[in-house]
């Protein structure tokens, strides 16, 4: 029984209506990310931090997840072996798809962090400077993202998880931003076939030994089913 380890990213859930970030137009065309994704922006300006992950947290909830993100659920509940997903992306939009089994390697939108104690709670609603940390009670309240300058979550367990691999897959991510970028290099060591699919190649193509170009709720499902073997 094979293991499938699936990063995604930002592509996934495009078709959704989330911006990517560096597309043309994406959110870092339209804010600095010293400003809205730094520790320092946050303490510079936690007015300016909280409406802008409050509007992404609206967005993010309003959205529906797309045919890429069900063909992963369909996989995880198909797939003999066990099917991981490390996701950079910060939306819940693979688990509203009936994915389970999935690392949110940078936050998410719906958690909230304690800049005091790291305390980590749910906060589906709108986070305002002063906000009460639940545990600690200070007014300490960040949104639960990772930001430039931080480390990622569960990074050991998504390590565990790439050396165990038989096939690994890269989907809708520019490959810019480390350490999700060179995860094709720990499956490779591990022995995995890999493959990118993508709208256009990424800064690591040439590091996969399969290429797939197209929108994710074109490919994704496609190749899924050549995974599962349905014609
Ligand atoms: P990017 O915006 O860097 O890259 C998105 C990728 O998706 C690009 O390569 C696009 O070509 C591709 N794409 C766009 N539309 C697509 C579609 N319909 N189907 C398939 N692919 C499509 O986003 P990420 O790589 O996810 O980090 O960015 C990585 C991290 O950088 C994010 O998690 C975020 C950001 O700064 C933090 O906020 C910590």
């Amino acid at each position: 029984m094979s293991k499938i380890v699936i990063l995604t990213g930002a592509g996934i859930s495009a078709e959704s209506g989330l911006g990517t970030f560096r597309d043309e137009n994406g959110l870092w065309a339209q804010h600095r990310i010293e400003d809205v994704a730094t520790p320092e922006g946050f303490a510079r300006n936690p007015d300016l931090v909280h409406s802008f992950y409050n509007a992404r947290r609206h967005q993010s909830s309003a959205a529906q997840p797309n045919a890429a993100h069900m063909a992963l659920a369909q996989l995880q509940a198909q797939h003999p072996g066990e099917v991981v997903i490390v996701t950079q992306n910060v939306d819940g939009l693979h688990e509203k798809g009936g994915a389970s089994n999935v690392w949110h390697m940078h936050g998410i939108l719906d958690g909230a962090l304690c800049a005091a104690c790291s305390h980590r709670w749910h906060a589906a609603e709108d986070m305002h400077r002063g906000t009460l940390c639940p545990s600690c009670q200070m007014p300490a309240a960040r949104p639960d993202i990772v930001w430039f300058g931080e480390m990622p979550y569960d990074m050991e367990q998504i390590y565990a998880q790439l050396a165990g691999a038989d096939l690994f897959a890269s989907i809708g991510t520019s490959s810019q931003v480390y350490p999700a970028a060179a995860f094709v290099h720990e499956a490779q060591a591990a022995g995995a076939h890999t493959v990118e699919l993508n709208l256009e190649p990424s800064s690591m193509v040439s590091s996969f030994a399969e290429t797939r170009f197209g929108p994710a709720t074109v490919i994704v499902p496609r190749w899924v089913n050549e995974v599962i073997g349905q014609p």
